[in-house]
């Protein structure tokens, strides 16, 4: 079914779950012989994106390493539930030797560092939260919240820093969502921000940062922040620290470039390639500031969903949730059981566990080559479309592997803050009608790319129906960018030249769904 650059399994079709469930085949009283079963399933794989193919830049969405998938999927014929060591067996070290191996990338004592894989990147932030509420209120068990609270998050930050804080009883209006100033928290914003909690009698148990934000990449001044925070409480005695998060559960990738040789380069990866992941280390190696972080290995690591940790300098923190689990030096075999303290009683072991086969299979060797090779393909597909007269790259000035451009219906606008709205709709109208003409292209099964484009996206305060291309596959590389940017070039001539749709097909805007853009 899956073809090497088709984007997905099966032509695209939009169909409507109401007619297609009114079609399927009932469950039977009997059982189904395999092969009229596989032959039913093969069918449900219609519309599946192929994360394999390289026109595919939709997403932070990788392709997954074959080592990964067959070695959770072989641990799976033993059935194990990653709550107890019991119902797992010797499985279970492998989630704690990631977590000791991220310690020592991070520069935090193996031994006092503890970790829990879990169900997604929104998962990571809410043990964030969970552990933080803890440590500053530790009746809170028993007793539930009090009083005023408030978690700082800032306005680069993704949607589920407040979604958590829905979960959690805080509710989101206590969830500050800090204004930026060129991507990152400012320290001033930060420090004033928490004074102001102080004096009006508020607790802030938690501050999250991000470790390469989702639209951007950018990285908050962790150690800043830290510095900042341990000062005020210092200067008010407070009777607790906040605890800081860094969700990295993009960026934890850049950590293991700890391990590079950045001077000797034995890759040879270009200068100007080095710079900027050299650059997103350093940023990144702060996180040994930090309280706690989150790593997804399904949007970086090459892993299937869904593959999350979290990781904390004081596994104390983490063991004591629900005050019955202590692990001892040891640690002996039938006592291993985050059971006691996580959030889930059923826990998959297909995080850990393609997690290890990726990182042994890859090595740092394989994920440094990776980086160095996106880095460079967005580079290229920056510079090259920058260049022509009738695109505009709208994050030109950032360097990260995410790029948001539009088509100019003509080639002379001069782009500023409040613009002409006439002009911004007719932009904006210019280029959502491209992406419906891609969407008409794919469904003929004509075109072999694939990406997002957003009504929401704002630049200079406007939208103009942004798209964007992403990529995380590792069949990704500078012949394949050449080709997929041939691609877009050619669609756009088409459209250009007129075309009719039959429908108005729906736009999914991951901005719009989640706010990320307001
Ligand atoms: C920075 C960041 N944090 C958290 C999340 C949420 O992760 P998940 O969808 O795995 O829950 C995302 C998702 O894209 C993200 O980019």
């Amino acid at each position: 079914m899956k073809k090497a650059n088709r984007p997905f399994l099966s032509k695209y079709r939009i169909f409507n779950y109401r007619d297609e469930l009114s079609k399927t085949t009932p469950f039977s009283y009997s059982p189904q012989p395999p092969d009229s079963f596989i032959k039913e399933f093969a069918d449900y794989f219609e519309n599946t994106v192929n994360w394999d193919s390289p026109g595919v830049l939709y997403n932070i969405h990788p392709n997954v390493n074959v080592y990964g998938q067959i070695a959770s999927f072989l641990a799976e014929f033993t059935n194990p539930n990653f709550a107890q060591d019991i119902s797992s067996g010797k499985l279970m070290l492998i989630e704690k030797q990631i977590i000791e191996y991220f310690a020592t990338l991070v520069n935090w004592e193996p031994r006092e560092t503890g970790g829990i894989f879990t169900f997604g990147g929104k998962g990571t932030n809410l043990y964030g939260l969970k552990v933080a509420l803890d440590k500053t209120f530790p009746n809170l068990r028993e007793e539930g919240l009090c009083g005023k609270i408030k978690v700082i998050s800032n306005d680069m930050g993704h949607p589920c820093h407040i979604e958590v804080c829905n979960w959690a009883g805080i509710g989101i209006k206590n969830c500050v969502r800090l204004k930026t100033k060129n991507c990152t928290l400012s320290i001033e914003s930060f420090r004033k921000t928490f004074e102001d909690m102080i004096k009006n009698g508020e607790k802030l148990p938690l501050v999250i940062l991000n470790g390469l934000s989702t639209l951007n990449h950018a990285v908050d001044d962790i150690q800043g922040i830290a510095k900042a925070r341990d000062e005020l409480v210092a200067k008010y005695s407070l009777d607790y620290t906040p605890h800081i998060h860094v969700d990295s559960v993009l960026g934890w990738v850049y950590l293991l470039l700890s391990r590079y040789d950045f001077e000797k380069n034995p890759l040879n990866i270009k200068a100007n390639v080095l710079s900027i992941i050299k650059e997103k280390y350093l940023l990144m190696a702060n996180i040994k500031y930090a309280d706690s972080f989150g790593v997804d290995f399904h949007k970086t690591g090459f892993c299937s969903y869904s593959s999350s940790l979290f990781i904390t300098k004081n596994k104390d923190a983490l063991h004591n949730i629900e005050r019955v689990y202590h692990e001892d030096n040891t640690l002996e075999f039938s006592k291993c059981s985050p059971y006691n303290y996580s959030l889930e009683l059923s826990r998959s072991h297909r995080g850990p566990i393609s997690a290890f086969a990726t990182l042994k299979t890859l090595g740092v060797e394989g994920f440094v080559q990776l980086l160095g090779t996106f880095t460079e393909c967005f580079l290229y597909m920056k510079e090259t479309l920058n260049s022509q007269d009738h695109v505009k790259v709208l994050n030109y000035e950032e360097n990260s592997n995410i790029l948001f451009f539009i088509f100019k219906p003509f080639k002379e606008i001069e782009f500023k803050e409040n613009m002409d709205p006439q002009l911004v709709e007719k932009i904006r109208t210019f280029n959502t009608e491209f992406y419906q003409f891609l969407i008409h292209k794919l469904e003929l099964g004509k075109t072999n790319v694939f990406f997002s484009c957003s009504r929401s996206h704002k630049y200079l305060n406007q939208s103009f129906g942004s798209i964007k291309i992403y990529s995380y596959n590792a069949h990704f590389n500078l012949n394949e960018a050449k080709k997929v940017l041939g691609e877009i070039d050619d669609l756009f001539k088409e459209y250009t030249q007129g075309f009719e749709t039959v429908k108005n097909y729906n736009i999914f805007d991951f901005l719009d769904v989640k706010g990320i853009s307001k």
